[in-house]
């Protein structure tokens, strides 16, 4: 029996435009062990989303596996999916998108019930009640509209929905990114008091926040144009990570352990387009101690570093 309730191995989404092949993820492998909450974090564009819904199957990869709780489900028939759909829940940056504006609070959230349980009338009303309330939500908001709720209510309802179907696997998109820092706080807080009441629910956290994935998440995994560059539990890789991507997304963002290291990084230049990138190593042209000869023509090694990993090849060398 494997204890990973996700596992992505090499996973690749390429998207065929008019510009040439988008390479949005090229060859992601991870592994999300029961009750672990794993942050993903990179830039903007660097395909953390991308990987999200290709998790769940939302997008079909063009090539890699993905297993959920030991189910291979990129060859799985659609059909075959509403088991691991109901196990396997999503959550947006923007809760309103995913709601329909004209369906009350009580619906939004008894839905996935209805569409997966026998639970129905007042048992049913009752179960919307009590996740409500879960998320820190009085009843009377069962009646109202998604447009007269605040975004952090809204963001409450879309965890209640998600929690309905009692999920094993959360895959949470930026969920906070669009609230205020004290809503914030306040979500970050409940999911995790959520882990600690489920312990086999398990969650990949997408954000661009370093300091919130610092707070919530056990592992965190750095994305790079399509790619992990690197890997390792959250208190390791924050003091002392290996890639200079890594270090500079570090010295960008004001937390304790960043102050010890050699200085802010400054990045240069935007995200280059997944389309034509570099060779070598991805990172070169942006890099501050690339070097010739080598990370602009030979694709980066894994290097393991006790619990945490990263593609370079010049770790052990850079300060
Ligand atoms: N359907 C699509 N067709 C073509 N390209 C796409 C498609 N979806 C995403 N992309 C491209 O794939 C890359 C990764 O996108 P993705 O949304 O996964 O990034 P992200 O890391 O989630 O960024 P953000 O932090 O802005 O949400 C981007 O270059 C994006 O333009
Ligand atoms: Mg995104």
């Amino acid at each position: 029996m494997s204890e990973a309730m996700l596992t992505l191995q090499d996973l690749e989404v390429h998207f065929p435009t008019k510009g040439g092949v988008v390479r949005a993820v090229d060859g992601v492998s991870l592994s999300l062990r029961q009750g672990e909450i794993l942050g993903l974090v990179g830039e903007s564009g660097s395909g953390k989303s991308t990987v999200g819904k290709a998790a769940l199957r939302l997008i079909d990869p063009t090539g890699g596996q993905v297993l959920i709780d030991g189910t291979d489900i990129t060859t799985a028939r659609l059909r075959d999916l509403k088991p691991v759909r109901t196990k396997a829940q999503l959550i947006f940056q923007d809760p309103h998108s995913s709601m329909n504006p004209r369906m009350t609070i009580k619906r939004i959230v008894g839905e996935p019930l209805i569409i997966h349980t026998a639970i129905r009338g007042a048992e049913l009303d009752q179960t919307v009640a009590r996740l409500l309330e879960r998320v820190g939500l009085p009843a009377q908001f069962l009646h109202r509209f998604p447009h007269e709720l605040s975004g952090g209510q809204k963001q409450r309802v879309a965890i209640a929905r998600a929690l309905a179907v009692d999920p094993d696997l959360l895959i949470l998109d930026e969920p906070t990114s669009a609230l205020d820092v004290s809503v914030q706080a306040q979500i970050l807080e409940f999911l995790k008091e959520l882990h600690a009441e489920r312990p086999r629910m398990t969650s990949l956290f997408i954000s661009h926040n370093l300091a919130v994935v610092r707070f919530l998440c056990h592992r965190v995994a750095v994305m790079y144009l399509g790619k992990i560059v690197e890997e390792g539990p959250v208190a390791q890789v924050f003091s002392n990570p290996q890639h200079p991507y890594t270090k500079a997304l570090l010295s960008a963002v004001p937390l304790p352990e960043a102050t010890r290291g050699a200085g802010r990084i400054q990045l240069e230049g935007d995200l280059p387009s997944p389309v034509d990138r570099a060779q070598g190593c991805a990172f070169h042209p942006r890099c501050p101690v690339a070097r010739k000869g080598l990370c602009d023509t030979k694709a980066p090694p894994r290097v393991d570093t006790g619990e945490t990993w990263a593609r370079c090849h010049l770790i052990g060398e850079t300060p």
